[in-house]
């Protein structure tokens, strides 16, 4: 596994690569990896020819200056669980490197990027599509992969790719989740011990909601979800929505998505957590 810091060392390594028409598989990060990231990692060595993990704290996508700073950095012990998974490239870059211009490139989701995280933290997907758009013109990958967990990101990365030509492909891999349910995030390692012996009820609630579908009003399963994590004193909700999977809307009823997923964001203050699930899988 080789770990390079510049964009002209990673393009002269996968110059034979790109020549020879290989399958190069994608992983952006920005480190703290879990077991999750490497779920990414296994699906792109079993896809690709070769793989490349990127691990950068994208600045542009934080709304939050705190959030930013308190973000969980790891490279060292990155690379060492990398290693493991037979990765064949590790691009760790700093900011000149991803920006050595700033980036004022303003990018158009239609009503995507207007709920859920797009609506609570503003900018965050337009920086979001700044750095993969980045990444993707320099490392050319055929395939990338990204966690379901960041269910809305998918949507709009796909969006984004859709608008940058058709490529790479995008692969959606579900979330994983720890033994109790809760699903796995760099920020989990921000919780308190008393907040990370309450953060599974959030994947419990979504698991009980999923049984609830039959018998509970779209609005009324909303407000017993919002309700029930409400309840733990450690635990905060900031939305709690249920939006037809393809376009990201939120539903009024059953009938109006064929897949509906209930979508959240909890405070367990100041980590803010994110999850979700597919109500009628
Ligand atoms: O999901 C993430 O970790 C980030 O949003 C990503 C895709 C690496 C872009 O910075």
């Amino acid at each position: 596994m080789l770990i390079v810091h510049t964009v002209t060392e990673l393009q002269q390594l996968l110059q034979s690569s790109v020549e020879q028409k290989k399958s190069i598989g994608f992983v952006p990060t920005m480190g703290a990896l879990h077991l999750g990231h490497l779920a990414l990692a296994r699906a792109s060595r079993g896809q690709c020819a070769i793989t490349v993990v990127s691990i950068f704290v994208n600045p542009t996508q934080f709304n939050n200056p705190d959030d930013l700073r308190r973000y969980p950095r790891s490279l060292k012990q990155d690379c060492n669980l990398l290693l493991a998974t037979g990765v064949d490239i590790v691009f760790a870059p700093n900011e000149s490197e991803i920006y050595p211009q700033p980036d004022r490139r303003r990018f158009h989701f239609g009503r995507l990027d207007k709920v859920m995280e797009g609506k609570y933290r503003p900018g965050h997907f337009n920086g979001v599509a700044q750095v993969v758009s980045r990444l993707f013109e320099i490392v050319q990958p055929t395939h990338a992969f990204f966690g379901e967990k960041d269910f809305q990101q998918v949507a709009i990365v796909r969006a984004l790719t859709e608008q940058m030509g058709g490529r790479p492909l995008i692969i959606a891999c579900p979330v994983v989740r720890e033994t109790d349910g809760l699903a796995m995030s760099s920020r989990n390692a921000l919780l308190t011990g008393v907040q990370r012996a309450h953060a599974p009820l959030i994947a419990a609630t979504l698991v009980r909601a999923q049984a609830k579908t039959a018998t509970t009003s779209v609005a009324a399963l909303r407000q017993w979800v919002a309700d029930t994590i409400n309840a733990d004193e450690e635990l905060e909700v900031e939305y709690v929505e249920i939006v037809d999977e393809r376009t990201l809307q939120p539903i009024a009823h059953w009938h109006d998505a064929q897949h509906p997923r209930l979508c959240v964001a909890v405070y367990a203050p100041p980590v803010r957590l994110i999850d979700n699930i597919d109500l009628k899988p």
